[in-house]
């Protein structure tokens, strides 16, 4: 009866139809037992969704991302070793990068809008200490306060976890760090599915949605504003990093004046890879155009390549530590970039109306990648670092990448 009042009788009668059409009915299969709120709360979501485009994601997952890039289109992406600058360069880059930071035209993005399904914490991933008395927003938040700079921090939050974010930054005084000068937007969400195509209902009032992937900074950079907030402040050059890399250094001057010396409108940090073996996308020019081609993609022959020295020839990992000229957001605008598939954990409930608890990767959830738009670009610079200097992630509950590594690496690093 609500829905009718809500909708009107054709829009109902619209939406059955439409769920129908995709297969998605169950998304209401418990209405008749919600609240108003939780109905009035279903409706706005399920009409938020493009079900075109989830249907089509979903066909793309079913086929797999096997693919390989056609091995002839692919080429070594030059560098410049970070320990191969003489130390009078070393220090013009820095001298460069600090005039940039007392000019004003610098500012940090910070991408926190992830889900941290792999780490298990409750609350977004930014609050985890990792055993060291602080979160990981405050590890970054005193980098770039020791810049001296008021440098001008932007967070990108999605819609699962924006108002538990800004509730730590509140209850934490933002860190000593100037309210006026921290900046949060949200970024779009996509629904997850189950293997067998439908949404996941995370509760019988709610639909269980995931943001859009780390490349969906270009879109939520626009749509939230910063962008013109950035070009209000004269902002030229911006650095973007996750939160979960507790040696990200987004002090760094002399990566910003190498970058912006080299008449790159991108520029990123690479290092070396343990071995052919390991899961990290790695750079490369793919039909000419500047590109992080992602392990599953690259064909065991390439992965395994050495040039002379017995260095892997396309051994350059991308570990989401990106420096962007401003006209970069522009020229992306409000593009989308092709969506990606990833398995992850997630509760449901079922179609008798039971919560199911996941033990393993179980849903889709479909998301965009920063380095997909690099290909827009002639060239990027790519500085080459030292993993124990600079990465140290926190993906994982145990083991690899952990909260337990990334402490070993804090502690021997310098901060
Ligand atoms: P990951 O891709 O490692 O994902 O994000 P995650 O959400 O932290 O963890 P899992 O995969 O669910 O276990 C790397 C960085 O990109 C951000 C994350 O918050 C993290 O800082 N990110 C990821 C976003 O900001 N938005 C996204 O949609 C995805």
């Amino acid at each position: 009866m609500y829905l009718r009042i809500l909708l009107g009788v054709d829009s109902l009668v619209d939406l059955v139809k439409m769920l129908k059409k995709y297969n998605q009915e169950h998304l209401l299969g418990f209405y008749d037992e919600l609240d108003e709120d939780g109905k009035t709360n279903l409706i706005s979501q399920i009409k938020g969704i493009d079900f075109e485009l989830i249907s089509e994601l979903y066909e793309m997952a079913q086929k797999g991302s096997d693919e390989k890039t056609d091995p002839s289109d692919i080429q070594p992406m030059a560098y410049t070793d970070k320990d191969e600058i003489s130390s009078v360069n070393k220090d013009r880059y820095k001298a460069i990068g600090r005039k940039i930071c007392e000019n004003g035209e610098y500012a940090v993005v910070t991408m926190a809008g992830g889900q941290g399904t792999r780490l298990g914490h409750t609350g977004p991933k930014g609050t985890f200490d990792i055993g060291i008395g602080k979160s990981l927003f405050e590890i970054q938040c005193e980098r770039i306060r020791n810049m001296g700079f008021n440098v001008p921090w932007y967070i990108m939050t999605s819609k699962e976890n924006d108002a538990d974010t800004k509730a730590f930054f509140e209850a934490n005084n933002y860190f000593g760090y100037d309210k006026e000068n921290i900046i949060f937007f949200t970024q779009r969400m996509l629904p997850m599915m189950l293997e067998n195509g439908r949404i996941v209902l995370e509760e019988k009032n709610r639909i269980k949605e995931g943001a859009d992937g780390h490349g969906g900074i270009f879109r939520a950079m626009i749509e939230s504003g910063v962008l013109d907030d950035m070009k209000r402040r004269n902002i030229k050059w911006i650095f973007t990093c996750g939160i979960d890399n507790v040696l990200t250094r987004p002090d760094d001057l002399l990566f910003l004046g190498y970058v912006s010396e080299k008449g790159s409108m991108i520029g990123c940090k690479s290092l070396v890879k343990r071995g052919p073996c390991e899961k990290v996308g790695v750079f490369c020019k793919v039909k000419g155009r500047p590109s992080v081609i992602e392990y599953t993609e690259i064909s065991e022959e390439m992965a395994n390549l050495r040039d002379e020295k017995g260095n892997l020839v396309y051994g350059d990992a991308h570990i989401l530590l990106n420096l962007f000229n401003i006209s970069v957001f522009e020229k992306m605008g409000g593009r989308g970039l092709p969506y990606h598939v990833a398995f992850k954990k997630t509760d449901y409930i079922n179609e008798k109306g039971e919560k199911v608890l996941a033990d393993k990767p179980n849903a889709y959830k479909y998301e965009a990648f920063i380095f997909d738009a690099f290909s827009y670009f002639d060239d990027i610079a790519i500085l080459r670092v030292k993993r124990e200097e600079e990465f140290a992630p926190v993906k994982n509950k145990e083991g690899e990448d952990s909260p337990k590594t990334a402490l070993e690496l804090y502690l021997n690093a310098d901060k």
